[in-house]
């Protein structure tokens, strides 16, 4: 299988920062996503779900509570599922201030405006499909609006992910293009029958040994370790064989890399 991710000086192992530069910037919006940019990531993470009237947002959580003002614009709305509201509904809230006043006024984007705020940097995208069991249907609505902007799985700058790999073999079928990743850390045992649709296997970086990276390797598929923002620990995940450290802190593992 061949991984289609953005090349890279000497195959150094491939920056993705993770929501976005979430670690200086509201996760998910998109101010994370342009000092992704500035901070010398290759790629971005994005999470996506889906409304009630099935646009494609970017949003972590199940909920909204976490990283918006819902509970204040609707009060009486709980528990405050993505799923419940519709999109015009989400664009009225605030998506960064909870990150502090820098964030403030950032909106929930979908993922069209991300694909579209992206398309000139030269970034790639790592885009996980979030608890897709929540929205069916949800990895052929992603297909189409990949294929409205055909430039993404053409050029090879993008990976779909997912925790839940039947969603993920599903996803392969519909569109075989983007390079598809799997999230934790499947067993020797089932290592063979992913690589039959997989590129990547993207393990928790706390799972991550020099022995289990080339085992993945073996079978054909790349691994980016996650979400690992230590300097120290950056440096292991590369010293063991990653091909991508997914990262809170993009500036500080490009610094690494340097340092290397
Ligand atoms: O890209 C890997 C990572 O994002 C998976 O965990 O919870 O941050 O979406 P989470
Ligand atoms: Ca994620």
């Amino acid at each position: 299988l061949v991984v289609t991710v953005p090349a890279t000086a000497a195959s150094r192992p491939v920056v993705v920062a993770h929501r976005g530069a979430s670690a200086d910037a509201p996760e998910n919006t998109l101010s994370a996503l342009a000092l992704a940019s500035r901070f010398g990531a290759d790629m971005v993470e994005v999470d996506v779900r889906e409304t009630r009237d099935h646009a494609l947002v970017l949003m972590h959580d199940t909920t909204l509570t976490r990283t918006t003002d819902a509970e204040s614009v609707f009060p009486r709305r709980a528990p405050w599922r993505v799923a419940d509201f519709t999109l015009a509904e989400i664009r009225r809230l605030d998506a960064g201030s909870w990150f502090g006043r820098a964030g403030r006024g950032q909106r929930v984007p979908t993922l069209r405006e991300a694909l579209r705020a992206m398309s000139g940097s030269g970034l790639g995208l790592l885009l996980e499909i979030k608890e897709p069991r929540l929205y069916p249907g949800i990895e052929a609505r992603v297909a189409g609006e990949l294929r409205r902007a055909p430039s993404w799985p053409a050029a090879g700058r993008l990976v779909v992910q997912s925790f839940d790999w039947g969603s993920m073999r599903r996803f392969a079928r519909l569109m075989p293009s983007p390079a598809i990743g799997l999230l934790g850390t499947p067993s020797a045992a089932d290592l063979p029958a992913l690589a039959g649709f997989a590129g990547q296997v993207n393990p928790p970086y706390q799972d991550v040994t020099p022995e289990y990276v080339r085992l993945v390797h073996r079978h054909g598929m790349r691994v980016f370790a996650w979400a690992v923002d230590d300097p120290g620990d950056i440096q292991r995940m590369i010293s063991g064989g990653v091909d991508g450290v997914i990262t809170n802190r993009p500036a500080v593992a490009r610094s690494v890399l340097q340092d290397d």
